[in-house]
């Protein structure tokens, strides 16, 4: 860990003072050489993004939906190195927090949800579709399933069993993973899957969705983008040819505070942690069996 001071905003920056960050798989990943090696990108600054206090503002600070002062209570998201109890970051990362969200909460809305709405549009999700969902109870799950259903399509969710009760709280019915998953996602769904997304990246759930929808654009991976575009579905993200999807997501920044403002969207944080431990937060996300989301604590 290194100390770096956050200095001072510069032209169309902010000075957050931060209160939670979030927490996401790729936080690990990208130290992990699954990303590669390159030397010259060390010393990392890790962290997408976080919520806090605006502190300070440059000239020009203008946020997502309208200018920034001092005072304002925001989300940062997609930011560089949000492990910070302060920073400076760029004024368009900004969105007001909404009051009835918590820190920790707000601290996971964007990174998650952001996906997820990208997942639905790219497969052009609507009003009657069933939507199979893999690797359902993690951060991106928990979102993509409450946007389905608030599209009014309906969701089969698998997870392993002790999180069923989780996903049936959230709308979805839930299937275990494993052998004969495409036999139980059949039962559940006995007039078939319209719409199917890997966001677990394994191959039982890649080969499974090819097995159900027959529409390879009705089918995306955001974990497997080398067997995704192999397959020719849906690759979405920050891959090497993938769809990174940066204007929809964009846009669908203040939606998401809207929807988790009104009580519309729930933000689940299972844990957090002292900003300090944030090694724990990584050992515990990377065994990869987290429901929602983590936060760190500054
Ligand atoms: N492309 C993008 O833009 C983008 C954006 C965000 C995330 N991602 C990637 O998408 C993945 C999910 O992110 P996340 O934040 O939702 O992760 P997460 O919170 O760690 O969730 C992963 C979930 O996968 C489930 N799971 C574990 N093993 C499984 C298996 N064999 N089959 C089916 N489900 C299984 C777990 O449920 P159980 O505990 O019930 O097993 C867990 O809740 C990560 O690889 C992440 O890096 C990509």
């Amino acid at each position: 860990m290194l100390d770096q001071a956050a200095g001072e905003p510069g032209p169309g920056e902010a000075h957050i003072t931060v209160r939670a960050s979030g927490v996401n798989p790729v936080d690990y990943k990208v130290y992990s050489g699954a990303m590669g090696a390159d030397p010259s990108r060390l010393p990392m600054r890790l962290g997408l993004e976080a919520a806090g206090v605006v502190t300070a503002v440059g000239p020009d600070a203008a946020g997502a939906s309208g200018p920034v002062v001092a005072g304002d209570e925001v989300i940062a998201f997609r930011i560089s190195g949000g492990y910070a109890s302060a920073l400076v970051v760029p004024a368009a990362s900004l969105v007001p927090k909404p009051a009835a969200l918590g820190w920790p909460e707000a601290s996971g809305l964007m990174l998650t949800g952001a996906t997820a709405w990208h997942a639905l549009a790219a497969t052009s999700v609507a009003a009657g579709d069933t939507v199979l969902m893999h690797g359902a109870p993690g951060g991106v799950g928990l979102m993509a399933i409450q946007l389905a259903i608030s599209r009014g399509a309906h969701v089969i969710a698998t997870g392993s069993p002790g999180h069923h009760e989780l996903l049936r709280e959230f709308g979805a019915t839930p299937v275990a993973y494993g052998d004969g998953l495409a036999d139980r996602v059949r039962a559940a769904a006995p007039h078939g899957v319209d719409v199917a997304l890997d966001l677990v990246g394994t191959d039982e759930a890649l080969d499974v969705s090819l097995d159900l929808v027959s529409d390879r654009s009705r089918i995306a991976t955001i974990a497997n983008a080398r067997r995704g575009l192999e397959l020719g579905i849906k690759v979405l993200g920050g891959a090497p040819g993938a769809d990174p999807g940066t204007e929809i997501r964009a846009a669908a920044r203040p939606e998401l505070a809207r929807m988790a403002g009104d009580g519309t969207l729930r933000v689940l944080v299972t844990d957090t942690f002292a900003l300090e431990e944030a090694a724990d937060a990584h050992r515990l996300l990377m065994q990869g069996h987290v429901a929602g989301k983590l936060a760190l604590l500054p």
